[in-house]
């Protein structure tokens, strides 16, 4: 999605800025651009290519200078183009650019206020809501571009996080947000902003990361922040260590590799504390709300929302709460019957998803004000509405496919369950010992199931050459299918489809030919004999079957694609299935040589609508 970084500095910005705008990548992009302002003149470039033909074109017109503002853009309003690339611009009459701002966000009143600049005699050059609201600053202007950005955002419906700056003060970038993320980096006489704090370490001491409403100027040596009733406030620092990610590709070929492999840490990180099961692991107002909720209703979007449908297996067999799973674009829009007694749970790696968090925020309006978000961004606005979180520690996830976010968010939703079973009195002594041993051996097993990787690769040579595959599941594991088909389809562009393997005969079976892969995650639970009878209603059409199966099951036909998992896990089952499903659509797409890392037309966070 679209990414900010800006700079004011007593040296040339343009190298960082570049810099700021690779990291910004993995969010994914259609069209870049960078304004820097140097030698009395504002100029950009665009592209709708890399970001390193940005630098290129730096090059060849010698851009350089102390304060610039860059973007990567992710279409919502017009279409991927260099004209609707950020930084917009808005001129003088002798038509030099004076004011230049990147947007993040949607203007939803752009229309009614393009109309009434149209009136006052401005141009469009672009379809975007960005460029209504560069010039409605321009029109807007006093002398003062902080005073006129206070007066301009109060007139803004919908979302933004901007940085705006302005000719006649060449010495400043104002930025304000409201619904989308916001960063002032503090550096060596230079100050940033930025809409991921990604984009600045290496470079910021310090961030703050800006409330909804505020409104910031930054200089080289200082800044200034008000918050949304214009009084000055001061928020808090995060030094440097709290956002210093590891982002090396080291030996790996991709993130999403790297990010694979990286599971059995990620999970160990985020149950590092849990050594006994205290009542108290999700916060101590926790154990009263656990005690009063009737239900639990999870919200979530994409693989988060495969977390929260394995989450409903556990939750309803193991501390015998009901649970109810969403789509957060859904529930938004709907009329649900509301329950102050539940507990919406909302999930997201990001804590940034727009849809997650007005889900959220309309379950408050509703009156639902018990609220947790499980969440690997402890910053992040989903984070800050809830009353209780849970922080995975995943570390930063580049690659856009959500890998090491979602075995680490099943472990804090599995840990979750047993906490709810403990509070309500019902989880015994042993099961209790049980559980806890098996977490804290989950990330040992995790590294046995990624040994099975040269096997899967093996498969993937099968598969790369398809343009559709099945994935069958039963019981917990059918999320898990889903999870698996979602991977597949994101980074290999292979159609994949995921069923719970009961309902093959009430439809996909139509599907199946010797032409159709079908993976089957079949465990050794009590599904198993269910499951092997689907697996002859595939094999029976021609179907062929590639079935990742425990070490002691009973299958054994030769004609059956086999990979048997290293040990059974029992109920966190589902959290080992994932990683060779992970693998075989990493490897697919490696060899049908897509862009792993970045695949087409999808964002890593989606902070849009
Ligand atoms: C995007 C990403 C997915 C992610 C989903 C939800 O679609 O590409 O990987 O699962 O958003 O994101 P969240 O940050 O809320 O988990």
């Amino acid at each position: 999605m679209c990414g900010i970084i800006s700079a004011v500095s007593c040296k040339d910005v343009t190298a960082m800025l570049i810099d700021g705008l690779s990291r910004l990548e993995y969010r994914g992009y259609d069209s870049c651009g960078i304004a820097i302002y140097g030698k009395k003149n504002l100029r950009r470039v665009r592209s709708m290519k890399r970001v390193s033909d940005l630098s290129k074109q730096i090059i060849e017109n010698s851009l350089y200078g102390c304060i610039g503002l860059a973007h990567t853009r992710w279409a919502t309003h017009g279409m991927p183009s260099t004209h609707n690339a950020h930084p917009h611009f808005s001129n003088l009459d002798s038509g030099k650019p004076r004011i230049a701002l990147v947007h993040n966000g949607i203007i939803e009143n752009y229309d009614e206020l393009r109309v009434k600049l149209q009136k006052s005699g401005y141009a469009f050059e672009s379809q975007t809501d960005t460029e209504v609201l560069v010039h409605l600053i321009n029109y807007n202007y006093d002398g003062d571009i902080f005073r006129t950005v206070q007066k301009v955002t109060k007139l803004l419906t919908g979302t933004y996080a901007i940085a705006v700056f302005c000719t006649d003060e060449p010495y400043r970038i104002i930025g304000s947000c409201k619904g989308a993320p916001l960063v002032l980096g503090i550096g060596d006489n230079e100050n940033f902003l930025a809409s991921d704090v990604l984009a600045i370490s290496g470079k910021a001491n310090e961030v703050i990361y800006l409330d909804d409403g505020d409104i910031v100027d930054i200089q080289c040596n200082n800044f200034l922040i008000l918050d949304s009733y214009n009084v000055p406030v001061n928020r808090k620092k995060y030094p440097k260590s709290s956002f210093m990610g590891v982002v090396e590709l080291g030996a790996y070929r991709h993130y999403m590799q790297k990010e694979i492999f990286e599971q059995p840490r990620a999970v160990a990180d985020t149950l590092q504390e849990v050594n006994a099961l205290s009542e108290d692991i999700f916060g101590i107002e926790s154990i009263e709300i656990f005690r009063d909720i009737d239900s639990v209703l999870i919200i979530a979007c994409g693989t988060s929302y495969y977390a929260g449908m394995t989450a409903k297996y556990w939750i309803e067999s193991i501390a015998k709460i009901r649970v109810s799973v969403e789509i957060a674009s859904e529930y938004r829009y709907r009329d649900s019957v509301v329950n102050p007694k539940s507990l919406v749970l909302v999930i997201s790696q990001s804590g940034e998803t727009s849809d997650t968090l007005s889900a959220l925020k309309h379950s408050i309006s509703l009156g639902m004000n018990y609220n947790m978000a499980i969440c690997n961004s402890p910053t992040s606005a989903i984070v800050r509405e809830c009353k209780l979180c849970y922080i995975t520690r995943a570390g930063i996830e580049i690659g856009v496919a959500s890998t090491k976010a979602f075995t680490t968010q099943l472990s804090v939703l599995f840990l979750l369950s047993i906490t709810l079973a403990k509070n309500r009195s019902i989880l015994s002594k042993d099961n209790e010992i049980t559980f806890l041993k098996a977490l804290r051996h989950l990330p040992a097993a995790l590294s046995s199931v990624l040994d099975l990787e040269p096997l899967v690769i093996s498969w993937a040579n099968h598969f790369a050459n398809k343009e559709n595959a099945l994935f069958l599941g039963r019981g917990m594991h059918y999320p898990i299918a889903l999870e698996g088909a979602l991977k597949m389809k994101e980074i290999s562009y292979i159609h994949a489809e995921a069923y719970p393997a009961g309902e093959l005969k009430h439809g996909p079976l139509a599907l199946v030919t010797d032409n159709m892969p079908v993976v089957v995650v079949a465990p050794k639970d009590i599904l198993l004999e269910k499951l092997k009878s689907n697996m002859q209603e595939v094999q029976a059409r021609g179907g062929k079957l590639y079935v990742f199966a425990d070490a002691d099951s009973k299958i054994n036909d030769d004609s059956i694609h086999l990979i048997r998992m290293p040990e059974n896990y029992g109920m966190l089952s589902p959290i080992l299935h994932t990683i060779p499903l992970q693998l075989l659509a990493y490897h697919t797409a490696c060899i049908r040589g897509t862009d792993v890392d970045k695949p087409r037309n999808l964002a890593k966070s989606v902070t849009v609508e």
